[in-house]
């Protein structure tokens, strides 16, 4: 099936974004009708704006098996393609390679274990047949859909990291850029997957290979040298280079970013005021302190609850002048751990409620569910205080949507250091390691106490950044890396991102 926006198929140059996930999921009502909904994610907050802007093609899981009722399935597609201004190529697969792909390979073995936390991990080899075998149907796809030599194939994240080689067993010659969304471990944590050579062979046939951040890059360099000897990746500044099998291949790093007018425009809209009045007549208390995450156990939340509870233990003052609204999206439901992560998050909100609410004052209010771009944007503009404290993090961009959306400048960021953000937010949000409890709660202490000069100064600048590397400037930039001939060509690409010495730091120095 292939669902045609008929006004961006001439284009030269067509962009061919190839993920996992298709921007919109769909699932039936309870009448057993078809329906589409937004998909969550960082993935696609990012990428969504850009196919808008300049149309092309989207190919990509739609949340569902194989359907019987591809009629009624073609009309969803072909109404979200008029409205959402590009293509659509739904990739359709069993529900039992779902289940090994999806929630074994990817989300029970690359996700635990490139976010460092290799005990969460089932290395179970039937997951990884499965993985190969569903990126080899990616990539079949990919390759019915290759209409000229011109197209940019892009392929992102972690579930796909072999459709490079399988379309090269295709014989695709086509240029294939590839960016990983998600952290790359350092060697010892890599080398414990039973696949570690397969991964990073796969890897080397994309034409680039794109990182979030410097960290990320010089980790996957490490395990490419250490594992693959014959192997050297050389150069300087933000694209290096190696040759394999006689091919240039180029290893860079861009931290993705989001739609920075999107945001600061939408914030000033007088929906969004309104609902601001709303929710500040709801939290009469001095200090809004938000956090905003799908629920995975990567993000830190019960960490952030504990630094909350000891904020308020070691903080007496703060009685009834702070309160949290913790929103948290349901996300990977089948997998046992992230329906525990759930009932811990639940237990930890109402324990803490139970000791300290006083008449007129709850602590903390819990939302488990999705909420809209105003609902979201209205919230990010109250809160006087973001909590984003991850165990580790690609990038995250709720720490950006904040940002952008902080359109009085007097929010204050917290922001965990394992967050990629941090290697561009660093210098101006409040950098908190997110295992240190008083180290958090002293942070949401410190943001409260500030004064409204340094909470402007510190946004004002917060938002420069993200405005300058904004999606669209990612964007740009990669493709610019992967498809110039010539390195050279690409300028001078800014270099502001410093190694992350940071450790030391303690919250109450100044950054
Ligand atoms: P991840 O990609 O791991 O989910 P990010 O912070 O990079 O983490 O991206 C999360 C995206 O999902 C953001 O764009 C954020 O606005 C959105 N999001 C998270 N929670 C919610 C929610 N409860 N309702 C609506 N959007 C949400
Ligand atoms: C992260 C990943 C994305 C993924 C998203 C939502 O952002 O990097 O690839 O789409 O989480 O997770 P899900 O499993 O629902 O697609």
């Amino acid at each position: 099936m292939h669902i045609t926006n008929k006004t961006n198929n001439s284009q030269k140059n067509r962009l061919i974004i190839v993920s996992n996930r298709l921007p919109i999921v769909l699932s039936k009502d309870n009448k057993g009708r078809w329906q589409a909904e937004q998909g969550s994610g960082g993935l696609i907050t990012a990428l969504a704006p850009v196919l808008k802007n300049r149309g092309g093609l989207w190919i990509g899981w739609p949340g569902t098996s194989r359907a019987h009722d591809k009629k009624a399935l073609e009309s969803v597609f072909t109404r979200a393609a008029g409205d959402f201004g590009y293509t659509f190529e739904p990739v359709f697969l069993p529900e039992s390679l779902v289940n090994a792909y999806y929630f074994g390979f990817s989300n029970q073995v690359l996700w635990p274990l490139f976010h460092d936390l290799q005990t969460r991990c089932d290395f179970s080899p039937d997951y990884w047949n499965a993985y190969q075998k569903v990126n080899e149907i990616f990539a079949r796809t990919i390759a019915q859909n290759i209409k000229s030599q011109d197209d940019h194939i892009w392929v992102h994240d972690y579930h796909l990291m072999g459709v490079g080689q399988a379309l090269r067993k295709l014989h695709a010659t086509a240029k294939i850029g590839y960016f990983l969304h998600i952290p790359f471990p350092p060697l010892d944590i890599f080398l414990k997957l039973p696949w570690r050579f397969q991964i990073l062979e796969s890897l080397l046939c994309y034409d680039m290979i794109g990182f979030q951040t410097q960290r990320d890059r010089r980790n996957f360099v490490q395990c490419v040298h250490a594992m693959l000897n014959h192997i050297r990746i050389k150069g300087r500044g933000q694209v290096l280079s190696t040759q394999v099998n006689g091919r240039m291949v180029r290893v860079g790093n861009f931290p993705i970013s989001i739609d920075y007018n999107e945001f600061a425009k939408k914030a000033g809209t007088r929906a969004v005021e309104k609902r601001v009045d709303e929710i500040r007549a709801v939290f009469p208390s001095d200090h809004l302190i938000l956090g905003v995450d799908r629920l995975d156990y990567s993000k830190g939340i019960p960490e952030r609850l504990l630094a909350f509870r000891n904020a308020l233990q070691r903080y007496p003052e703060l009685e009834k002048k702070i309160s949290m609204v913790q929103i948290v999206v349901p996300s990977r439901q089948r997998i046992p751990e992230y329906e525990n992560l759930k009932h811990e998050i639940e237990q930890l909100i109402s324990e803490i409620n139970g000791t300290f609410t006083r008449p007129g004052w709850v602590p903390i209010h819990y939302l488990y569910q999705g909420v809209d771009r105003t609902e979201l944007t209205a919230l990010y503009r109250a809160a006087d205080i973001a909590l984003v404290t991850p165990l580790k993090d690609g990038m995250n961009l709720v720490a950006k949507e904040y940002c952008a959306s902080n359109i009085h400048l007097d929010g204050v960021l917290i922001l965990s250091e394992f967050a990629g953000a941090s290697s561009q937010l660093y210098k101006h949000a409040l950098l908190v390691n997110p295992h240190d409890i008083e180290g958090i709660a002293d942070a949401i202490n410190q943001a409260c106490h500030m004064g409204l000069d340094e909470r402007k100064k510190r946004m004002r600048a917060l938002r420069k950044i993200v405005k300058k590397t904004d999606i669209y400037w990612w964007v740009d930039t990669f493709l610019k890396a992967v498809f110039s001939h010539d390195l050279d060509t690409l300028g001078p690409l800014e270099d502001y991102i410093p190694s992350q010495e940071i450790s030391n730091r303690k919250n109450s120095e100044a950054p």
